[in-house]
């Protein structure tokens, strides 16, 4: 029976794995890790306790971490776990840090410490910063270029997941980095989620500026079955080469080259509900720094190890969306205990953001 330890399985991504895992395999003993920060919501793994070992830690703290690979000797590891909100991480840029940057170093030691068959760092397309006018996208080659606290922390944990690849290459370590995530239990102060239950509550869909910031658009379940094949894959040794070309690292990008604005979803989601996106859409002073595109290349995850996405956008956001409207007591629940999750620049002013 393999053993995967999932940390961040309390949060969207995570616990959408978690629940992918159950199904393709029933018998595998899944341990579930989340420190339940402020995205994580135990009531995404729902009908998943009782089916998993769930234990509160925080995958900074490598005692912890070590003690529970030695309990559990997990075969396969995932680590989600990260603190996930550029705005958030604008007002605090520590936990950030704590999380993203040595918490994806704890993990890495902990899968030395206590040897696994194979190990996926989870990243983002936004460690590459973002894309300058003409350029087409990102690849597994193009530099590290973060710009907000949240990318910053992502890019310092990524590096230190690289050093690891290369000092240690037996670990089996790999990692991804993904385009825009959507689907269920993904918490309202991010973009698709927010606007259904701010219409749902009679209240307008907050767009940042003029709204053209382009992302790269993804389902969910998509990325967790590329995760999936990326901690499966037999892959070659990692060349020396590799030491000047980080194309030849165990890297690979997750995208559906699905390109979408901001203001481009909202209307969607308003089209959704039949409402009036000129009557439900309003424009506030955009966030500091705010990056303005994004696109990532799939190609080296789609030639080598012949994944390609399986959900098709339009169909994929009309699902979301009717799953937010019959979900109304799970994020009621949650607006209930953190109050209003959007964030209005105008009224947070410097100081905070100082
Ligand atoms: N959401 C996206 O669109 C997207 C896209 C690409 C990559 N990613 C990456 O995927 C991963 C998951 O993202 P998400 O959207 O599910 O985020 P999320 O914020 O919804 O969930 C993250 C979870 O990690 C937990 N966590 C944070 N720090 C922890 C710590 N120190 N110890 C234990 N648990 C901790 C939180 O409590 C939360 O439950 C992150 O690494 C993120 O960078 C997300």
């Amino acid at each position: 029976m393999a053993v995967y330890l999932v940390t961040g399985a309390a949060g969207f991504i995570g616990a959408n794995y978690v629940h992918f895992l159950l199904e393709r395999e029933p018998d595998a003993h899944v341990v579930a890790v989340d420190y339940i920060g402020f995205a994580g919501n135990i009531a995404n793994l729902d009908t998943a306790i009782g089916k998993v070992s769930f234990v509160q830690a925080d995958i900074a703290d490598l005692e912890a971490m070590e003690a529970i690979y030695r309990k559990h000797r997990p075969d396969f590891v995932v680590n989600f776990a990260a603190e996930s909100h550029n705005d958030r991480a604008i007002l605090g840029p520590s936990v950030f840090m704590r999380s993203n940057a040595l918490g994806a170093q704890v993990m890495a030691e902990a899968s030395r410490l206590v040897p696994v068959t194979s190990h996926v760092h989870v990243s983002t397309i936004e460690v590459y910063g973002e894309l300058a006018a003409g350029q087409q996208w990102f690849t597994e080659r193009s530099p590290l270029n973060a710009k907000t606290p949240y990318s910053a922390a992502k890019a310092a944990g990524d590096q230190m997941v690289r050093a690891y690849m290369a000092t240690y290459p037996d670990l089996n370590v790999r990692m991804t980095h993904c385009a825009n995530n959507y689907g269920r239990f993904q918490l309202p102060e991010k973009l698709i989620p927010l606007a259904v239950t701010n219409l749902l509550r009679g209240r307008k869909v907050p767009v940042y500026g003029d709204g053209l910031q382009s992302r790269d658009w993804l389902h969910v379940d998509d990325h967790c079955a590329a995760v999936h094949q990326v901690l499966h894959a037999d892959l070659p040794p990692i060349p020396v080469a590799a030491g000047t070309d980080p194309g030849l690292l165990p890297i690979f990008d997750i995208s559906a080259r699905c390109e979408v604005t901001n203001l481009d979803i909202a209307r969607r989601v308003c089209a959704e509900l039949g409402l009036d996106p000129a009557e439900w859409i309003e424009h506030i002073p955009d966030r500091p720094n705010h990056d303005r595109r994004y696109l990532i290349d799939p190609t080296k995850l789609e030639t080598e190890l012949g994944w390609a996405p399986t959900r098709e956008f339009d169909a994929g956001i009309a699902e979301t969306v009717a799953w937010y409207v019959s979900h109304r007591d799970w994020w009621e629940k949650i607006i209930a205990e953190k109050g209003d999750l959007g964030f209005d620049w105008s009224r947070v002013g410097p100081a905070a953001v100082g």
